[in-house]
């Protein structure tokens, strides 16, 4: 996704002009603008990032509680990038909105930007997503066996272009947070034991213990919210203050830290409470070091309770703001040597979230290798693609023949292509015929083979497809496609199924296929009545291909229509099939009722939906 659809914040978008006259207005958004005075500054005269995490807890908290207009804790806060430091004087602005409540959570979306009073200069710092969840209190009815009033949150109602992306995309990230333990738990049990020997053999090596710091701090009144809790970004700011000590010990220079790995918050603190925080460096790599950070609760007597786990990347710069090069690590036997190797499961993991995630969707190289490690990620990169695609709201339409309609996108060297359709069946029905590729050779003549190669998950499947050659006796071309499929979760969300292009190292292009790829393409499928059906389909061509496909846009070529009208067909005759089964029947096909309530698609009620269709070369346009 691109970087400003990352951002929605930062997009430019046309203003909605209510009915009232007045220019719209998140109902949820909060801003807040701090000037960086000395006390919020370390020793170099930057913006210390507990203090940035603090104000960014509050901004998000209070978004949270307008939405909610209860008590909300943070239930969690995504991995956070800083791109760049902020200095004394200079201003901090944080926006923070409510992107999609959930059932007691949702999400906030954080952005922070630097503003530069004298230049009047303004960039961006860092982007996060926290989630909070609604506590109500009130005594009695209701409530669950620890006091709290069982919650159902009011939903959000995305009101601009990108409001609806991000309720989309919310969705999406809600799913990857919720496994995101279990993804690294898989990883670290994967991961092999190469650094054994390794880690022991640097002479000049710094002890690890040498960096170890703990540290405790008594939390006071101040320190608390409104419910007695204490603030989530203050256990934040604590955590960094001890990682950074930790980090200085290793470089014996000042850090700068880069990169938070998630924060979960896995229990509530309060005031009284002592908390202790203990940091270590766990690995130093070429140019950063992990520091693993770690804050535990007790009150007089009691066991220490586990409050919050956090990986940070710290850098070293040189005069050039250049990261230097760090000392080695030296680990401690047993544990020691278990942190130092899983950071480097971490670090890979790290490096396929923002090369995955991170990076502006056109970045995203065609050819991602698909591992187990990343296989959430390039779901996740799969469906929010497909989802961005669908939010643009600038489509042209361009042919219609017996209601199925070519629409065509061009922006910034994109070319993208959609086709509508309507059936009369069931969209539970279309989306279990269509989310079959195997089965599409029945009505799309360019799929001649399909086979799976890999269940990834039982949402993700990865499938070879060969289609005929592009030109007159050339050969003929494969595709290896990861087909992500998701349910809907509100009603007036559709079913999707995205398609793109990964690679395997089991099946490397042959001689005798060209090797094709796919950036973005898929099927979102919208049910406007209970059996009449909106099909959309969408692909997204790279430039390589853009003078083929303008010679079908106008209007040499009529072939979407044919295949199309035979989708529709084909799914008719097939719906008999399906009309015996139970809904539910049909549902646990495709996922489990967690995936169910996990996949949620953006209620794009205000987006023309339809069918995109990619005319690749007037004969393979249909083939992913
Ligand atoms: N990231 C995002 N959301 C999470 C999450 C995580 N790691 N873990 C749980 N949630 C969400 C669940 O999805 C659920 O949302 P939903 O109701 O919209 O479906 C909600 O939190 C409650 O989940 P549940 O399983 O009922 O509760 P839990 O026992 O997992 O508790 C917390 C979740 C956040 C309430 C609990 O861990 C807690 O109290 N943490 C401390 C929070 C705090 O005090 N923060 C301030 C700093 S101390």
């Amino acid at each position: 996704m691109a970087s400003e659809a990352r951002d929605p914040l930062l997009l430019e978008e046309p203003m909605l002009i209510l009915e009232n006259g007045e220019v719209y207005r998140n109902p949820t958004e909060i801003k807040m603008s701090q000037i960086v005075l000395p006390c919020h500054a370390n020793h170099c005269g930057e913006l210390s990032v507990g203090q940035l995490l603090k104000w960014m807890d509050s901004t998000a908290c209070l978004a949270a509680e307008r939405h909610t207009g209860c008590s909300c804790i943070t239930a969690s806060v995504d991995d956070i990038h800083f791109e760049t430091t902020i200095g004394v004087g200079q201003v901090v602005n944080i926006k923070a909105k409510v992107n999609r409540a959930f059932t007691s959570s949702m999400e906030v979306g954080i952005l922070v930007s630097c503003e530069d009073l004298f230049s009047d200069r303004q960039w961006k710092v860092c982007h996060a997503f926290a989630t909070f969840v609604a506590r109500r209190t009130e005594a009695g009815k209701n409530s669950d066996p620890t006091g709290f009033l069982q919650i159902h949150l009011k939903q959000v109602i995305p009101r601009t272009q990108a409001e609806q992306m991000e309720y989309s995309l919310a969705a999406e990230r809600r799913r990857m947070r919720l496994i995101h333990a279990e993804i690294i738990n898989d990883l670290l049990n994967s991961c092999s034991s190469q650094t054994e020997s390794e880690c022991l053999d640097y002479q000049d090596a710094v002890s690890a213990e040498r960096t170890r710091v703990e540290s405790v701090e008594l939390v006071l009144p101040p320190h608390a919210n409104h419910q007695v809790s204490t603030f989530g970004g203050q256990i934040m700011a604590w955590m960094e203050n001890v990682a950074t000590i930790a980090a200085s010990r290793l470089c014996n220079a000042h850090p700068t830290l880069r990169t938070i790995d998630m924060f979960h918050f896995r229990g509530p603190s309060h005031i009284g409470d002592r908390l202790v925080l203990k940091a270590i460096v766990n690995n130093a790599f070429k140019k950063s070091m992990e520091v693993g950070v770690c804050a535990e609760a007790y009150q007089g007597g009691e066991p220490l309770r586990h409050i919050n786990t956090a990986f940070m990347t710290f850098e070293v710069l040189d005069n050039d703001r250049k990261p230097r090069s760090l000392p080695r690590i030296r680990p401690e036997p047993v544990d020691g040597k278990r942190r130092y190797q899983e950071a480097i499961a971490r670090k890979k993991i790290r490096l396929d979230r923002k090369y995955i995630i991170s990076c502006k969707q056109s970045e995203v190289p065609l050819s991602v290798p698909w591992d187990p490690s990343n296989q959430v990620y390039l779901s996740y990169n799969n469906v929010s693609a497909l989802k961005i695609l669908a939010a643009r709201t600038n489509w042209a339409l361009t042919s219609e023949k017996n209601k199925v309609r070519l629409y065509t996108l061009e922006e910034n060297q994109m070319l993208c292509f959609k086709v509508e359709t309507h059936v009369a069946m069931a969209a539970e029905h279309v989306f279990l015929l269509l989310s079959d590729l195997k089965r599409r050779k029945e009505w799309d003549h360019h799929y001649q083979e399909c086979e799976v190669i890999a269940e990834a998950h039982e949402d993700d499947t990865i499938y070879r497809v060969v289609t005929p050659s592009v030109t007159k006796g050339g050969n003929v071309q494969d595709f290896i496609l990861l087909a992500s499929k998701r349910h809907p979760c509100d009603s007036g969300d559709p079913y999707l199924i995205a398609l793109r292009s990964v690679t395997l190292p089991t099946y490397p292009p042959t001689e005798d296929y060209n090797r094709g790829e796919v950036l973005c393409a898929g099927f979102s499928i919208w049910e406007e009545e209970s059996s009449f059906t909106k099909i959309s389909y969408y692909n997204q061509a790279t430039p390589g291909v853009l003078p083929y496909i303008s010679t079908d846009i106008a209007g040499l070529s009529s072939s979407f229509y044919r295949t199309f009208a035979s989708c529709s067909t084909f799914l008719e005759e097939n719906k008999a099939s399906l009309a015996s089964l139970p809904t539910s029947a049909l549902g646990e096909n495709s996922g489990t009722a967690l995936a169910i309530e996990l996949c949620c698609l953006v209620n794009l009620k205000t987006i023309s939906c339809s069918w995109i269709l990619c005319l690749f070369f007037s004969t393979n346009w249909a083939c992913f």
